[in-house]
């Protein structure tokens, strides 16, 4: 898979990008992330990348044409599957959203900055509008980095075990049950024992059952399926 993210704040990304499962990805040459500097494409001298909105207002807009001239560049070599703008009036991100993304070969993610980018780059461009929760973030990039991150994890063959994707919270529509590891004891802070009894078939019923309990505790509304439901 082809990521390209276009941004005016390329380091945002470093950090998120160059640990764990994402720099492993690439490693693995399974993912390519590139990042685009919106700036790079500013053709006055003053490297000009938003300005004042039409009918007044306060907040600079994003202009049209660095970010017109940058997906042009890259759209005369790349055919997108999805070209997406991160943005808090977009479709909320949810599992399945992020399970269909994940089976395409490239997509471009754009962030947007400021009041917001000039509708005409999200009328001629974009074709899916992503938010990641209804909270205002100061930009698009930490979103478009939890976008990636959610995409990468469920390529197939970037994490070593394949089925831990398949058993996330969310897939199933239940969230996960606890996990321990060692000590066994610790300080009187017991492992419970079924953990330890070595029967496959109990272990998956715990398991379960605790999956169940937590999320009717904590997210009933996922619990929407009537099989589920008690
Ligand atoms: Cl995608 N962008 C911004 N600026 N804020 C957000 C968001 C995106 N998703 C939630 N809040």
């Amino acid at each position: 898979m082809q990521i390209d993210i276009l941004t005016i704040f390329p380091e945002m990304f470093e950090g998120a990008f160059k640990h764990s499962i994402i720099k492993r990805s690439q490693e693995k040459g399974i993912v390519q992330i590139r990042l685009h500097n919106i700036r790079d494409y500013a053709t006055d001298k003053h490297k000009r990348v938003d300005d004042y909105q039409y009918g007044g207002g306060s907040g600079m807009v994003m202009m049209i044409d660095p970010i017109a001239k940058c997906i042009d560049k890259l759209t005369d070599d790349t055919k997108y599957d999805e070209v997406i703008f991160m943005t808090p009036d977009g479709e909320k991100l949810a599992q399945p959203l992020a399970n269909r993304l994940s089976t395409y070969q490239n997509i471009l993610i754009l962030c947007g900055h400021y009041k917001g980018i000039d509708e005409r780059i999200r009328e001629k461009y974009i074709t899916r509008e992503i938010s990641i929760g209804d909270y205002v973030l100061s930009g698009g990039e930490l979103a478009a980095a939890v976008l990636t991150d959610s995409l990468v994890r469920l390529i197939p063959g970037v994490l070593n075990d394949e089925t831990s994707a398949l058993s996330d919270s969310f897939q199933n529509n239940l969230l996960s049950p606890p996990v321990y590891t060692r000590p066994y004891d610790y300080n009187g802070l017991k492992v419970p024992d079924v953990l330890l009894s070595g029967h496959d078939k109990e272990i998956e019923n715990w398991r379960m059952n605790h999956a169940l309990k937590r999320t009717k505790t904590r997210r009933p509304d996922l619990l929407t399926d009537e099989e589920h439901k008690e």
